[in-house]
């Protein structure tokens, strides 16, 4: 009934209402059809990660939408995906006198993979739900998320979540435990579209039992021995910097590592803080000077208990 999990933390602020948007990853992606509307039928393993993006609201009462954001490359428009989700919830409760002013602090990469942009909308519906009195359940507001992006849906459900259809139907999958990973921001972003254009859809889709079995189970070396995306080969045909990034991450033999949803992040899963130091300190030591340089980062996957 509009109430956030814990990983959806409301606090207040001198902007208004305070929500913490996390990042995800995707420990698993096949695609098992192209369909008549264009998108993609997928399944998908999707955990949050403790990076996140801070969006502050305060309502107003005129049923105009104001956002700024600290990152001055980002559209502040109608094609931000927190206006998305501010006007998709407006439609919703039927009611043109509903407005707001939205800051958005950006920390999560774009064109990375990690889904900030649908992270940040469904931190808005979260908010907006709440300081505009609209006390919508969490599936009512699941059928909003999935009008706004096919990734909105998922972060009504942390912190993990077995995705299908275009990514917007979520069936919880609760972690045996927190995982940390190393992140690797390649120096070049990639256009989700375009990655879906490069894909050859597999004649024969994999299963996704084994990734979830070992998820659920927390256990590293299997759930690193199942990671999988299939996006990793159109990804890597369009840009091979990443390609490079993921075989310099690969030599340092965490447990297992993969590209992010449609990249381009790559991680690696590793047993422990102290593997997650030494694969992050190999990684840096590994970039070639002549390259522009990946920025390198440790974090952990989200838990129901979050720290
Ligand atoms: O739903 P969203 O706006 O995040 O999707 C962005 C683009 O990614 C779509 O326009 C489509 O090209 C591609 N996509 C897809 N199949 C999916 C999800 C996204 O082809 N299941």
């Amino acid at each position: 009934t509009g109430v956030p999990s814990p990983h959806t933390s409301f606090s207040a602020g001198p902007r208004g209402l305070v929500v913490a948007a996390p990042a995800k990853l995707n420990l698993y992606l096949e695609v098992l059809g192209k369909r008549p509307d264009g998108f993609h039928e997928l399944e998908t393993l999707m955990v949050g990660l403790n990076l996140y993006d801070t969006l502050e609201v305060r309502p107003r009462a005129d049923g105009e939408f104001h956002l700024t954001c600290d990152d001055p490359t980002l559209s502040t428009g109608p094609d931000n995906l927190v206006v998305k989700a501010a006007t998709h919830l407006r439609l919703r409760a039927g009611n043109p006198s509903l407005g707001t002013d939205l800051h958005l602090t950006k920390r999560i990469p774009t064109q990375a993979g990690l889904a900030g942009g649908s992270s940040d909308a469904a931190a808005a519906l979260l908010a907006l739900n709440r300081v505009w009195g609209l006390n919508l359940s969490r599936a009512a507001l699941a059928l909003v998320a999935a009008d706004v992006g096919s990734d909105v849906a998922f972060f009504l459900s942390l912190p993990a979540g077995w995705c299908t259809g275009r990514g917007e139907h979520v069936a919880p999958e609760p972690p045996g435990t927190g995982f940390p990973v190393v992140l690797v921001l390649p120096p070049v972003g990639l256009s989700t579209p375009a990655v879906f254009r490069q894909l050859h859809v597999p004649a024969s889709p994999r299963s996704g039992d084994p990734v979830r079995a070992a998820f659920r189970a927390g256990d590293a070396t299997a759930l690193g021995a199942a990671l999988f995306n299939r996006l990793e080969e159109p990804a890597f045909a369009l840009a091979p910097e990443v390609e490079r990034v993921y075989r310099r991450l690969a030599a340092l033999n965490p447990v297992g590592c993969l590209m992010s949803g449609s990249g381009s992040a790559v991680f690696a899963v590793c047993r422990d803080p102290h593997d997650a130091a030494r694969v992050a300190a190999g990684v840096r030591a590994a970039a070639p000077p002549d390259e522009p340089p990946s920025h390198v980062l440790v974090a952990r996957t989200l838990t129901p208990d979050p720290a």
